[in-house]
Order: C-alpha cells, then sequence, then structure tokens
C-alpha cells in the first residue's frame, strides 16, 4: 500500500528501458514482458511522458487500450526534452502541469492516472504552488494520487501540508543510500509510501556487467561517473560480495536486491526495470526470499565498509536530487 489508499504490487515494473536509456528497443520482447508481468501479479508499472519522449507513455497505452483490469499506471512530468536529445529543462509551471497530464491521459488512454509523479523539482516554482495545482487536478478526477521524485524530507513536509502525497520515488539500492540520511523516516513519520527506483543499480548489482564493460552510446550508463571504467573497476567490489551472499542463500543476486529492499519496511516499493522476460520472471521470485536476521547483518557490513565511487548522476543531474 502506498500512502492511505493506493494499492499496488509488492514489487513493480520499470518500463524506462522498454523506450530508452538502456540499449535498443526490443518493441516485441517488452509486449511480452508486460503480458507476463500481468500474468505474475506485477501490475504497478512505471513510466513518465519523457521516456522515450512520449514513446513509453503511448507504447502502454497501446498495450492496455481496451483492457478491462488495467494495472496501476504511474507517470511523471516536469522533465522537459527536445525529442531525441537528452538535454533537458525543468518545468512545474501550472500551465505546463495541466499540458502535460492531458497528454499523458491521451498517450495511455485512461480517463484518470493512478499516481502522477513531479519527476524534477522546478526551483522557479515553490512546491506549495506545484501541489495546490496537482490537488486541482485531484479534484478535477483526472489524478488519484499526488507522487514526488528526489525531493528532500522538507519538501516532502511541506508537500504534505497542501495535499498528501502517496509516495516518494527516489534511487535506493544497496549502493545507493541517500534516502536513508531522512527522506525514509519522514515518509513513514508522515504516512507516505516508497518507492525505489533503480533498485538493481541500473543493473551493475545482478553481476551482468564487469568492469571492462562498455556501454554503446544509446546507453545512459555511457554518460554516469559511477559507470566511468575507474569507477566501475572499483565499485565491482560491491556485486562481488552480493554475489557471495546471494550463493549462500540460494538466490541471484537481482534477487538479494530486491529481497534487502523489501525487507526495509512495508512502504518500500522496489520497480526494478526490464523489457525481457526472463529477468522479470526473476525478479518477481524475490518476495520469496525471505532475509533473517543473520542476512541482513551482513549485508549490512558490506554496505558500511564497501565505498561507492562515482556520483550517480552527472553534475547536471545531481543538481535535481535531494531538493
Ligand atoms: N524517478 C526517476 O527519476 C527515475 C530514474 C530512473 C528510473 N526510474 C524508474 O525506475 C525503473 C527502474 O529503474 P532502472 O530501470 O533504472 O533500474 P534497475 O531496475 O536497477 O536496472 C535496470 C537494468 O537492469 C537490467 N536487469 C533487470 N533485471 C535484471 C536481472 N534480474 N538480472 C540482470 N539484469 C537485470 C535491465 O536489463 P534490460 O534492459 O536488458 O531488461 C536494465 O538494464 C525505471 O524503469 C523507471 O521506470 C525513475
Amino acid at each position: 500500500m502506498l500512502g492511505d489508499d493506493l494499492e499496488v504490487s509488492e514489487i513493480g515494473l520499470g518500463c524506462m528501458g522498454m523506450s530508452e536509456f538502456y540499449g535498443a528497443r526490443d518493441d516485441e520482447g517488452s509486449r511480452q514482458t508486460l503480458t507476463a508481468a500481468l500474468d505474475l501479479g506485477a501490475t504497478f508499472w512505471d513510466t513518465a511522458d519523457m521516456y522515450g519522449s512520449y514513446h513509453n507513455e503511448q507504447f502502454i497505452g497501446d498495450f492496455i487500450s481496451g483492457m478491462s483490469n488495467k494495472p496501476v499506471i504511474a507517470t511523471k512530468f516536469g522533465i522537459v526534452r527536445r525529442p531525441g536529445a537528452y538535454a533537458r529543462s525543468i518545468d512545474n509551471s501550472a500551465e505546463y502541469i495541466r499540458s502535460s497530464c492531458e497528454g499523458s491521459l491521451k498517450r495511455l488512454g485512461i480517463e484518470r492516472i493512478d499516481l502522477y509523479y513531479v519527476h524534477r523539482l522546478d526551483p522557479k516554482v515553490p512546491i506549495e504552488d506545484t501541489m495546490a495545482t496537482l490537488s486541482e487536478l485531484v479534484k478535477e478526477g483526472k489524478i488519484a494520487h499526488i507522487g514526488l521524485c528526489e525531493v528532500s524530507a522538507r519538501t516532502l513536509e511541506r508537500a504534505c501540508s497542501v495535499h498528501p502525497v502517496a509516495a516518494v520515488q527516489s534511487e535506493y539500492s544497496l549502493w545507493t543510500l541517500d534516502v536513508e540520511k531522512e527522506v525514509l523516516a519522514m515518509c513513514r513519520h508522515l504516512g507516505v509510501g516508497f518507492v525505489a527506483y533503480s533498485p538493481l543499480g541500473r543493473g551493475f548489482l545482478t553481476g551482468k556487467y564487469r568492469e571492462n564493460t562498455k556501454f554503446e552510446t544509446d546507453d545512459v550508463r555511457a554518460l554516469l561517473p559511477r559507470f566511468e571504467a575507474d569507477a566501475m573497476a572499483r565499485n565491482i567490489a560491491i556485486v562481488d560480495e552480493v554475489t557471495m551472499i546471494a550463493a549462500r542463500i540460494g538466490c541471484t543476486p537481482a534477487q538479494l536486491c530486491l529481497a534487502w529492499l523489501l525487507a526495509q519496511g512495508e512502504e518500500v516499493v522496489p520497480i526494478p526495470g526490464t523489457k525481457k522476460i526472463h529477468y522479470l520472471n526473476e525478479n518477481c521470485e524475490a518476495p520469496k526470499i525471505k532475509l533473517n536476521t543473520v542476512d541482513l547483518a551482513q549485508l549490512q557490513q558490506v554496505i558500511r565498509r564497501t565505498p561507492i565511487f562515482g556520483e550517480r548522476y552527472t553534475p547536471e543531474g545531481m543538481k535535481g536530487v535531494n531538493v
């Protein structure tokens, strides 16, 4: 459950990579993955208008068109891109929110968005104003719940003074623990759910990539400091530790990453991203792995003694987190 009343599956599905950021698209494979997700009960789907410059929403909209029992759809607004370009700006103005919402509703082919996130905060617009506009959209029945991405604890508190927030979505995984400083505690205090994005460290924590992996130019990881050759050579240490613990427990490293997130509290919902059925199947088995106190203590030790090298975003991207 996110917030007071948004019921979602224990594990969600991140759909971003079906459109861009992690290599070439495979629409047929992605459609099969969406079908399998419904069968497996992973019915909390995460998208955004900017993924593939509207492609991702349209793709999901086409897939769910005509379905009577649709998955829970979360989408986002606020990052403005020129189609095909990575360069971006942020807009949380009332006109932009309203026109973005109309666009998302149309592409998704739904009458109401289940969870509508501010993708990044616009420093020019006070959070109270953004929440007031979103609150009007709730009253008008265009969105059911409000979410915020990568916000600070203080911003979340201010936002909740205007309208309830169902979920904060930020990066959280065994190698990205920033939200443990303040944000998670504030979510718990205010009864706000927490959606963990990039729970597999953009795939790195699964052990699929090694220190010598080269990402193609159509892969965002080629731009991220944490995936630079020197950083990967050092960051492989945590992957090896996670892989060893997973082997002892009898699961895969990906499942261990997800089971660890699930063990952090009921309010935490991981949304691993994939366009492949076999990864989806593997990820959806994670809730069956129940970590005991020894497993959790061992992972805590690994976290404590293994430094992580390189920021998770470019310097420009880092300006948009914890604001
Ligand atoms: N709010 C935000 O700012 C924000 C930012 C980033 C992401 N998100 C959302 O969060 C979702 C999840 O994050 P993410 O996709 O970045 O990260 P992730 O789930 O940590 O990693 C995705 C990567 O891991 C691979 N993968 C997935 N399951 C695997 C497994 N079992 N074994 C090996 N590799 C596996 C995927 O491969 P394939 O691509 O080959 O399937 C993909 O390359 C996104 O889809 C998006 O909806 C939100």
